[in-house]
């Protein structure tokens, strides 16, 4: 008997390669988990990864290999914000309009880059580069406001240097985030990186910087512990002391500033605040 053809029963439109890459992928994905359908999130950015957004077939391929209903897949993918229903462009632009970042110019960096784009919120520039979101706290209030590309970092954003950076990813350059890996991959690359397929780039760049660390200087110099603190670890266990360091290796003071706010020096900071008051 001939075997039969890996995912000759899939009601998806997937081409045969495409399809056997899926499964394999899949099974990679369901291996993680005792409870195959514990992988819907991954297997979402997976299928994501191929047409750059979760489609009808993207859909019926998850239900397929979990054993859920379309029905069941879908209502997990139109609850997170990070699966589009439409193509997606090639970068997401993030603008944080949360609180902190919101009050820090967030709000004027999104309306300028709404502007400058001619597109709205979750809405994608025609050339298919670049679709602007209003996206919610990143955990780098510190650094606020925040612009994430495909989830990279872009810190101590203005108005001005937003839009440059949005008009480099429109005409292909490379650009660097201000912390942790040291490109910007594709949206559809990035969600494979989601789906939990390592690209190698999670050790690069810059890690915490000195605002994020402000707060345990501060906290060391003045002898501060928290509470229980000194009985944490087991007992008999020394406890391991390690200093955060600035302008050494993991840290985002070693690198060249990316965009004029990034840069400490007057005229950084000049520049940021032009862009503070617009
Ligand atoms: S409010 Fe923007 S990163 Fe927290």
């Amino acid at each position: 008997m001939t075997a039969e053809p890996v995912g000759a029963r899939s009601r998806t439109g997937y081409d045969a390669e495409t399809l056997a890459a899926l499964v394999a992928d899949a099974e990679e994905i369901k291996g993680r988990y005792p409870d195959p359908r514990s992988g819907l999130l991954p297997l979402l950015h997976l299928v994501q990864s191929v047409e750059g957004y979760v489609s009808r077939d993207g859909i019926v391929f998850c239900a397929e290999q979990l054993g859920l209903t379309a029905a069941e897949v879908s209502a997990v993918a139109t609850f997170y914000t990070q699966y589009k229903r439409h193509p997606n462009g090639e970068y997401t632009v993030g603008v944080c309009t949360n609180t902190l970042c919101a009050v820090m110019g967030g709000d004027a960096i999104f309306d300028r880059l709404s502007q400058h784009l001619d597109v709205g919120h979750d809405e994608t520039t025609p050339d298919g580069s670049v679709t602007l979101e209003r996206v919610e706290c990143n955990a780098a209030c510190d650094y606020a406001p925040v612009v994430m590309v495909n989830w990279e970092f872009f810190d101590n954003q203005t108005p001005e240097s937003a839009t440059e950076l949005a008009d480099r990813l429109r005409s292909g350059e490379q650009v660097t985030p201000t912390r942790g890996a040291d490109s910007v991959c594709s949206f559809k690359q990035m969600s494979r990186v989601l789906a939990g397929f390592d690209d190698g780039r999670a050790d690069e760049g810059a890690g915490a910087g000195g605002p994020t660390l402000e707060g345990l200087r501060i906290a060391r110099e003045r002898g501060w512990t928290a509470p229980g603190g000194e009985q944490a670890g087991a007992p008999g266990t020394p406890r391991v002391e390690v200093t955060p360091e600035t302008g050494t290796g993991q840290s985002s003071a070693e690198r060249k500033p990316t965009t004029p706010s990034d840069d400490t020096g007057p005229a950084g900071q000049a520049d940021a605040k032009e862009g503070d008051d617009d």
